[in-house]
């Protein structure tokens, strides 16, 4: 999942990149080529207005390999101001090559002194440091018969160290009436202590003619007057600092984008996105940080070193909230006393289960309940349901049991919409809890006490067998509490009195509870039932019908006559067995079990101690409210509860 607000910082550094990126105009091409004719491109950088075509205010001459050419002069390089030509020694250079310098767009500067021989005219030529190099030159035109020949050299330059004039004065050159135009020095750089100087080099200061400047914006213009080509004006551009072009509006102009530039926009770039791209990264590391906890919390356990040896019985909550689908409703097969259960399909095995949560507030006690759930979850039985595992979470425990396709029992008994479930059925279903409850009681090293036997904990896989589940789980609430005040956990109606008086459970407990449910089953009632104007006790309302004399009035009347009178008479009167206030007279399952599958014949009823009172341990609140009827007695036949109880009190203890 991407995030929203990830998702906004990209979308925007995204629109940022392309706008901050994009720049620099288009260049401006004119009809000035610095192309020679003959295909060859200026080997030299020449730039506007320099060039060969007529279209170029300064137009050369250019040789066949491309070098630009100023007269006989090859041209060596180029400044904003100047041009350098490279004037190589030659003692037999007609002096009057030097016109070819003076031209429309430039002339020599006062910064160059040139070196001539035998001239009519001698001239001051101090150029500094030049007399070691004059002398070099002096003797290459040497003539070897020094009578012969009347060899002199001269130089001129304007006048010693003062370059006030800004050009070789050409009347006062020309004055000198020299034969030939040797060399030229010009000085490249001068401070007061030492002059660079470019030897064999003459430099020409050029400019575009014109009274107005025509530059681009971002050029400096420098005007020019009183130019040795008549005395005219002109105009030079020069790109600003940080523009980079020739700087003429009729050339390239001057754009932006110089290393020094394109190093700052850069820059800006980076100051712009570089912020953005570290939020978005850091951003995106906090939502993955915090998604991180927020999984981490919402799957996490608690497991203490005690529970290592349960591994294999403990399972992963991740696995079970994938299991569950994250526990929704949809998944939701009920609630009970003991917390919601989920149904839910192992991510990794496909097996079905249901997943119970059970809340609980105490971690004290924890360890023996879990140990207790455990080692019950070993035991194996047809009729019992298989605890896989567990999970432990604060403030809560997962179960983890086999999946019962078709539900709880009570679903079919007296639950609306009310499923079917015929004779046969229901007495397979009570003989198979029967054999489970047995296999708790008897079948293993340890007694274990059901403790919450009812139609609601009975559940039916596909066949239909009957299965025990939520064994041992009524203990859950006896730890953590005070022994003082100790609770009794179970459901009412299937509360034995003696339970209900000490808290104790004992095997006897639960075939009071059992009884109930066996009631429970043949009559398609609860325990108790909630009337309008009094409740109806399920297993006093058997008896009162069994004294009757007729007990199978009470037989759940949608059976029809499907049901074998004998098998229901069977377990309704075991039903009150069962029920019986007195744990000593109730049967043991054992023997209930031996009397379901008829190897042993029941015992003859007796009237005596089987009574309705029993449950006023239970339901002593509502005590007055509690009335029993036979169905054929229509609601007639009331027995006062309270009086029986009095009897119970007196004789039955
Ligand atoms: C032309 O300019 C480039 C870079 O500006 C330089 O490397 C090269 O030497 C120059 N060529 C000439 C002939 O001046
Ligand atoms: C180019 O050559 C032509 C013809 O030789 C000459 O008239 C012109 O002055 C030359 N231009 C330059 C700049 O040397
Ligand atoms: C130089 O010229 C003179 C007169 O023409 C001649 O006598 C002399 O031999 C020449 N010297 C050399 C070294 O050629
Ligand atoms: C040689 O130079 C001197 C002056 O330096 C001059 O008088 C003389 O006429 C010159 N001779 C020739 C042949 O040019
Ligand atoms: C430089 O020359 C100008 C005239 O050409 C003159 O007025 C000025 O005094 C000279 N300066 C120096 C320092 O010689
Ligand atoms: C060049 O020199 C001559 C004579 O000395 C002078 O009249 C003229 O004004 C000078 N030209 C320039 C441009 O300085
Ligand atoms: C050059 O000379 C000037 C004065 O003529 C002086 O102020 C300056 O400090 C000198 N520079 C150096 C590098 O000596």
């Amino acid at each position: 999942m991407m995030p929203r607000a990830a998702l906004s910082i990209l979308l925007l550094a995204g629109m940022i990149l392309p706008i901050v990126t994009a720049a620099a105009p288009e260049a401006i091409h004119l009809p000035c080529s610095r192309t020679c004719g003959t295909g060859m491109p200026a080997k030299q950088n020449l730039t506007y207005p320099f060039g060969f075509s007529p279209g170029c205010p300064i137009q050369l001459n250019c040789t066949e390999d491309g070098d630009a050419l100023i007269g006989d002069f090859l041209v060596q390089s180029m400044s904003p101001d100047t041009v350098a030509i490279a004037i190589k020694a030659k003692c037999d250079r007609p002096f009057g090559s030097i016109d070819h310098l003076y031209g429309r767009n430039y002339a020599p500067t006062a910064m160059n002194s040139v070196l001539l021989n035998n001239c009519a005219q001698t001239s001051p030529c101090d150029l500094p440091n030049t007399q070691v190099i004059q002398a070099q030159f002096q003797s290459l035109c040497e003539p070897s018969n020094k009578t012969h020949t009347n060899t002199s050299m001269s130089c001129y330059a304007e006048q010693a160290n003062n370059y006030s004039t800004m050009f070789l004065n050409h009347t006062r050159l020309f004055a000198l009436d020299c034969k030939h135009f040797l060399s030229s020095i010009s000085l490249v750089e001068q401070n007061n202590v030492s002059a660079s100087l470019g030897v064999q080099l003459l430099r020409l200061e050029w400019w575009v003619n014109g009274n107005e400047c025509e530059c681009s914006q971002d050029a400096d213009c420098v005007q020019l007057s009183g130019l040795p080509n008549g005395g005219g004006n002109g105009f030079r551009c020069k790109c600003r600092d940080g523009f980079l072009g020739d700087g003429f509006l009729a050339g390239t102009g001057c754009r932006t984008g110089s290393p020094k530039r394109k190093k700052e926009e850069t820059l800006k770039v980076l100051t712009i996105v570089l912020p953005l791209m570290v939020l978005f990264i850091v951003s995106i590391l906090i939502m993955g940080v915090v998604s991180v906890i927020r999984r981490k919390r919402k799957f996490s356990e608690v497991l203490e070193d005690w529970e290592r040896e349960y591994g294999p019985h403990r399972f992963k909550y991740k696995d079970l909230y994938i299991a569950t689908k994250g526990f929704r409703d949809q998944e939701l097969l009920g609630a009970g006393g003991f917390g919601r259960v989920y149904r839910g399909i192992l991510p990794t095995s496909n097996i079905e289960i249901a997943v119970k949560k059970v809340s609980h507030e105490s971690r004290q006690g924890m360890r023996e309940f879990v140990a207790e759930i455990i080692s019950i979850g070993r035991l194996r039985h047809r009729n019992l349901v298989s605890l896989l595992g567990y999970c432990r979470r604060k403030g809560e425990l997962l179960l983890v049991y086999d999946y019962m396709s078709n539900g709880s029992l009570d679903r079919y008994l007296y639950n609306q919409p009310r499923a079917t479930l015929n004779w046969m059925q229901r007495f397979r279903v009570i003989k198979g809890v029967a054999s489970g409850l047995l296999y708790l009681h008897e079948g293993w090293e340890q007694v274990v006490i059901h403790r919450d036997i009812k139609a609601s904990n009975i559940l039916l896989d596909a066949e239909f067998n009957g299965r025990l589940g939520d064994f041992g789980l009524a203990r859950l609430h006896d730890h953590g509490t005070d022994p003082q005040t100790t609770r009794v956990a179970g459901t009412v109606g299937y509360l034995a009195p003696e339970h209900t008086r000490t808290g104790k459970v004992t095997r006897s407990t639960d075939v009071f509870a059992f009884g109930a449910f066996l009631l429970e089953v043949a009559c398609g009632r609860r325990p108790i039932e909630h009337g309008d104007t009094e409740d109806v006790i399920l297993v006093d309302w058997v008896f009162s019908c069994w004294d009757r004399g007729d007990i199978l009035e009470a037989s759940d009347l949608t059976l029809g006559t499907e049901s074998v009178e004998e098998e229901m008479e069977l377990v309704l009167k075991l039903g009150l067995m069962c029920s019986h206030p007195d744990p000593l007279m109730r049967p043991t399952m054992r023997q209930v079990l031996q009397y379901l599958e008829g190897d042993l014949p029941m015992p003859e009823l007796l009237s005596s101690g089987i009574s309705s009172s029993r449950l006023t341990f239970v339901y002593s609140e509502g005590l007055d409210d509690l009335a029993v009827s036979c169905p054929s007695s229509k609601g007639k036949a009331f027995t006062d509860l309270s009086s029986v109880a009095e009897s119970l009190l007196s004789g039955g203890r």
